[in-house]
């Protein structure tokens, strides 16, 4: 899919005042710092639509992005970071739930987790929350420039153990990317493409 256009709409905490469009949606969530507003920037071809930062916590509300006037892109904050205040965290907790358990119009969310890392205890509770609300998700293994394709096949493995231990009957399709190498864009926006269609 080809992007044409890509524009902010509008920030906020409060899933009553995200827009009323009843167009297809993607949200991006993940930990802190994983890459998700990278991503976001890297899939539309600019540099600054998502905030992006060295610090985990940057993005801290519902962002939502117009692509190509059809469908929405979601960034959101990140969950599981201590540099947060707990009482932030709790805020961003409360919000995120709403909107992954009120908004209609999203049609699957992308579960961003660092290709270097073994799924963190804060992931396999966030899968359990989608699962048991019976929300679709995709796995997305961000910066994959930081290790060895071997390395990275060896990673994908062992997530998809852990997530056959923690009970999961099926592993959902995962994408490995870089938002620095632009690895993994046309494959992700072909299938999002292929959603919009359904
Ligand atoms: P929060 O908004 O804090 O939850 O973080 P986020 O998940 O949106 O992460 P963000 O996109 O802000 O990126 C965090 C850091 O990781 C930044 O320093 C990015 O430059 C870096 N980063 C993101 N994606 C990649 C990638 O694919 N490769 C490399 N090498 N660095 C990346
Ligand atoms: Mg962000």
């Amino acid at each position: 899919m080809k992007i044409k256009t890509a524009e902010f709409v509008i920030s906020n905490t409060d899933i009553k005042r995200c827009p009323t469009d009843q167009i297809p949606e993607y949200a991006f969530i993940g930990r802190s710092n994983v890459g998700k507003s990278s991503l976001i920037n890297m899939l539309v071809n600019q540099n600054k639509l998502a905030k992006t930062s060295g610090r985990p916590g940057k993005t801290q509300l519902i962002n939502h992005f117009k692509i190509n006037d059809e469908w929405f892109l979601v960034d959101l904050p990140g969950y599981g970071y201590a540099q947060v205040s707990k009482s932030k965290r709790k805020v961003f907790q409360e919000f995120i739930t709403e909107y992954f358990l009120k908004r209609e119009q999203l049609v699957c969310t992308f579960l961003l987790v660092d290709s270097r890392h073994e799924p963190q205890k804060v992931d396999l509770e966030f899968m359990r929350f989608l699962g048991e609300h019976e929300i679709p998700f995709m796995l997305v293994f961000t910066k994959s420039d930081k290790l060895k394709p071997g390395a990275i096949h060896k990673n994908l493995k062992i997530f998809e153990k852990k997530m056959l231990e923690a009970g999961w009957g099926a592993i959902p399709r995962a994408f490995v990317t870089s938002a620095t190498g632009k690895d993994g864009k046309d494959e992700l926006l072909e299938y999002i493409g292929e959603l919009n269609t359904m």
